[in-house]
């Protein structure tokens, strides 16, 4: 599934399964947090870093193009990520910098900006733009840099003047890696020490990498605080593999814990002590989870001159994490434990499938997360069927599970008090994941999570990898009948666009083994001959391109010689088999999808979700066919619907739609309001 720019997107609507047990091993995408870290501090060494394991996702990508913008170079070889950077290649960007829905992007990037001369703009999305950036504005702007934002919160887009900085002592009065690093970064460009006092640890990826690339920093740990000081230096270039994500991680270890008969193992994960109190908290629950070779190891512990390791180091501790399902019980989780709160969502579900109350104490900086997630949590909690307060800064969730033993449905310790549910993540990842496990842990049946695009930002291969350890999650599957010129292929177009879909044009096919017969000499009339080509050649109907056979045919497959030729290989039952069946293939490959033909309401996908039959005047259907004679057009027409196999009919549960004098944005509007 990619967008138009060959980037992975993800479907807007995906339907969850439950009642499978979860097994086997996975790798999540590499750490988010040390992703932009590495590219922010790759930037600004003097030479080229090597990145592997980068997140994939589109926050990382953000920050990606903006180092490129503010001047370092950056290759992606689809392993290795190489940034070339150094003071001297920077400078403030020309246009804005895009930071799309990436909180981190945009405030680390604003202590990037603020040591550079000139203005940055910093801009992102309606829900980026929502969030405030006043906590890192007040330090940037006592370290002499310019900082405006909208109103007294210093929302999005951000104008930041840099200049010559001093260095301050900061003291951020909520805890927040994010703040901590932009000062750090705007540190590096500061006269004196810069000093951050965390009352509570946070992430400690900046000063992780900071110390790899060589910066004067000096880290004190004092009680559960930190003090990181750091001095303008001038930073060499390192080599990196980014560990797995401990906080994508975390949505697999609460689902094997959840989904009865579960046992999984995700490999490489960070294992650091700031980004594991979920791990410390389902300890407590009674969830049977655990760190297997984690070796700590500080940053750049082996700098052999470059920063890093031979083929490069890792940064900090990285461990398999194994869980398997088993009874859990509630418990109080503070915020201090999780710091950064990411993994709130998913454990407000395993508090749901545990049994009795579980308390999550302070909670607050949830409401100003990628939607409002403190109520977003509690709605989830809801609709999967356990019952979720929200009592001042507190969330209170009271699960349904069964640790004692007599279990239900799901057997000792089951959850069976659940049950399926529809939710809309608004577009928040880490919801539409935390949705998914709670449908996993649902029991038989299937949830639908509506707004689950969003999960591009942080883990494309989502979906993927829920099937790879035997989830079943699947996407809507729209049929779209009708004859030529009917519309078919702009609207399924639009349509496929608009719900973040594939789409198959089942038509390119048929006109693909046309076309082979024609070349090969093949009579379209020869019923053996064009069925045994069918059943032996390999068809990629794209997009982008229409391939059979390893030719290329994406415009041959529209001459009037395929014209004429189609009709009577697409009557073939035989050459209707074989192509049905990858049809169907496809749909699985793609968990769904919108199709385009003659037959898919009927004989393809009978169960589709949605099946549209459109049809337009015959005049009208004429006229968008101008580079088909009208009486082709209808000849056509007429041994389509008249064949014995599979002709072209409307399904008794299509709807019906003429296109006649419509626009396109009417029609589409129409078949999208069906699927609501
Ligand atoms: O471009 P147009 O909409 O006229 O047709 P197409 O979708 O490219 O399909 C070309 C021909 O393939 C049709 O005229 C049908 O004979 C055949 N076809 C079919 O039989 N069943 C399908 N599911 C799709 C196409």
């Amino acid at each position: 599934m990619t967008s138009g720019h060959g980037r992975p997107v993800l479907p807007e609507t995906v339907l969850v399964a439950g009642g499978m047990p979860l097994g086997g091993e996975l790798r999540v995408p590499g750490d988010k947090s040390i992703s932009h870290r590495a590219l922010i501090v790759g930037a600004l060494g003097e030479g080229t870093s090597l990145l592997r394991g980068l997140s994939d996702g589109d926050d990382v990508r953000r920050t990606r193009d903006a180092v490129a913008a503010l001047g370092a170079e950056v290759h992606d070889d689809g392993e290795v990520v190489t940034v070339t950077g150094g003071r001297s290649l920077l400078h403030a960007p020309l246009g804005p910098l895009d930071c799309g829905n990436s909180g981190t992007s945009m405030r680390l990037l604003a202590g990037v900006a603020a040591g550079l001369a000139g203005v940055t703009v910093l801009a992102g999305d309606a829900s980026l733009s929502a969030r405030p950036m006043d906590r890192v504005a007040a330090p940037l702007r006592a370290m002499g840099a310019t900082v405006t934002g909208n109103g007294p919160r210093c929302l999005p887009p951000l104008a930041v003047t840099g200049g010559s900085l001093e260095g301050i002592t900061w003291t951020p009065e909520v805890a927040s890696a994010q703040v901590k690093s932009a000062v750090l970064l705007a540190g590096l460009f500061a006269a004196g020490e810069t000093a951050v006092r965390e009352r509570v640890r946070t992430r400690p990826h900046t000063e992780e990498l900071l110390a790899l690339a060589g910066a004067d920093i000096e880290v004190t740990d004092e009680g559960a605080g930190r003090t990181v000081r750091v001095r303008a230096s001038s930073l060499r270039p390192f080599d990196v593999v980014v560990p797995g994500d401990p906080s994508q991680a975390a949505f697999w270890v609460v689902a094997a814990c959840v989904v009865p008969k579960s046992a999984l193992r995700v490999r490489g994960v960070y294992a650091g002590e700031t980004r594991t109190g979920f791990l410390s908290v389902l300890r407590r629950m009674g969830a049977r989870v655990g760190l297997d070779g984690g070796a700590p190891g500080p940053a750049g512990a082996a700098a052999n001159g470059r920063g890093a390791v031979a083929a490069g180091s890792s940064v900090g501790a990285v461990a398999d994490v194994t869980a398997q399902w088993g009874p859990l019980s509630a418990t109080v989780v503070d915020a201090s434990e999780i710091p950064s709160l990411d993994e709130v969502p998913v454990l407000a579900v395993a508090a749901a499938c545990a049994e009795g109350t579980t308390r999550f104490v302070g909670m607050g900086e949830l409401r100003v997360k990628e939607s409002d997630r403190l109520r977003a949590v509690a709605r989830l909690v809801s609709a999967v069927g356990a019952v979720a307060r929200i009592e001042g800064e507190d969330l209170v969730v009271e699960g349904v599970g069964d640790a004692g033993g007599t279990g239900g449905a799901g057997g000792v310790g089951g959850a069976s008090g659940l049950h399926h549910f529809r939710f809309d993540s608004e577009g928040d990842h880490r919801m539409a994941m935390a949705a998914a496990v709670a449908a996993l842990a649902a029991g038989p049946g299937e949830s639908r999570i509506d707004g689950f695009g969003g999960v591009a930002t942080s883990y494309p291969a989502f979906l993927a990898h829920l099937r790879h350890v035997g989830g079943h999650a699947r996407v809507q599957l729209v049929a779209i009948d009708g004859p030529a010129g009917s519309g078919k292929s702009t609207v399924s177009r639009a349509i496929a666009e608009r719900l973040g879909l594939d789409r198959l044009d089942t038509g390119a096919m048929y006109r693909a083994v046309a076309w082979a017969a024609l070349e090969r000499g093949i009579d379209p009339e020869d019923a053996p001959g064009v069925a045994e080509l069918a059943h032996e050649a390999v068809i990629d109907p794209g997009p982008p391109d229409v391939v059979i056979d390893g030719v290329v045919v994406t415009s041959a497959i529209r001459t009037p010689e395929v014209n004429r030729a189609v009709s009577a290989v697409a009557a073939n039952p035989s050459v209707r088999a074989a192509l049905v069946e990858r049809q169907r293939a496809w749909a699985v490959a793609h968990g769904g999808g919108v199709v385009e033909g003659r037959d898919i309401g009927t004989v393809v996908f009978p169960h589709a979700d949605l099946k549209v039959f459109l049809t337009a005047a015959p005049e009208e259907r004429a006229r968008r066919r101008r580079e088909e004679p009208s009486e082709g057009v209808a000849r056509r027409d007429q041994l389509d619907s008249t064949r014995t196999a599979s002709p072209l009919v409307q399904a008794a549960d299509a709807r019906l739609v003429d296109t006649t004098c419509r626009s396109v944005d009417e029609v589409i509007a129409e078949i999208l309001s069906w699927l609501r």
